[in-house]
């Protein structure tokens, strides 16, 4: 797959454990290939600007928050939710990443964890936060909330672009619900109006049907997988 969007960078600023939190092991996405694939939803999405990005198994919030902090210019709105609570703890301080006053807080976090303990990981991440906190331009608005993705999710807002990144088996799996991520789409038809663009990231062995919606795009990188789609 050609990256369009994404630069082929260093993101070793956004590592996971390092200023972003990563408390429950969970393996993080791909920072290059989460912002590409947000670049593409953004370009199919009518909306340029004051996006409301949401993510329906948001996990630790990881993806959502190195994509707000990537994309200052358009994305005005992160809604999070999962249906795990411990999940849920570790995305309210990710997100809480987001603005000048969360991102001093943990600057001061790690500075008392260096001069505790010296170590030059924790100089390296101060280094990183402090240009994480320069990429910090705007008050993006965060909302976290815990749902079953295949039940009744509660918002009263429609997102302009849905990212998630679905369970995948033995690491992290569905809970309350079959393994289908077709079900999935489902639910999300409540949550999304005819502009919304949803992107579903999965292993290649799951497969999407869902008549109500139109795929857009599906990329293999890897032994990732994902599609884009939105409403027929
Ligand atoms: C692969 S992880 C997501 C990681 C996330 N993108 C991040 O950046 O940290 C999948 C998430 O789906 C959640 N999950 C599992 N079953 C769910 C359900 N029925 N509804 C909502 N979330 C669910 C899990 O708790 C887990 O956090």
């Amino acid at each position: 797959m050609e990256y369009r969007y994404a630069k082929n960078c260093n993101y070793e600023d956004f590592a996971s454990g390092r200023v972003l939190y990563n408390i429950n092991r969970v393996p993080n996405f791909p920072v290059r290939l989460i912002n590409e694939i947000y670049g593409r939803c953004l370009e199919y999405s009518h909306k340029k600007k004051d996006i409301c990005l949401y993510d329906c198994c948001c996990g630790g919030g990881y993806s959502l928050t190195v994509l707000g902090l990537l994309n200052q210019n358009s994305i005005s709105k992160i809604i999070a939710s999962d249906i795990d609570y411990d999940m849920l703890d570790v995305a309210k301080l990710n997100l809480s990443l987001l603005s000048k006053e969360g991102i001093n807080r943990r600057i001061s976090e790690i500075n008392s964890l260096y001069e505790q303990f010296n170590k030059e990981s924790h100089m390296n991440a101060i280094k990183s936060a402090k240009k994480l906190s320069n990429l910090i331009q705007t008050d993006i608005n965060t909302h976290i909330f815990q749902a079953n993705a295949f039940e009744d999710i509660q918002m009263d807002i429609k997102p302009d672009i849905i990212i998630t990144d679905v369970p995948y088996g033995n690491l992290v799996d569905w809970q309350g619900g079959e393994d289908e991520v077709s079900l999935l789409l489902q639910s999300l038809m409540k949550v999304c109006n005819n502009e919304t663009i949803i992107a579903v990231t999965m292993n290649k062995s799951q497969k999407i049907r869902c008549d109500a919606f139109q795929r857009l795009e599906k990329q293999n990188i890897g032994k990732r997988h994902f599609e884009i789609y939105k409403l027929k």
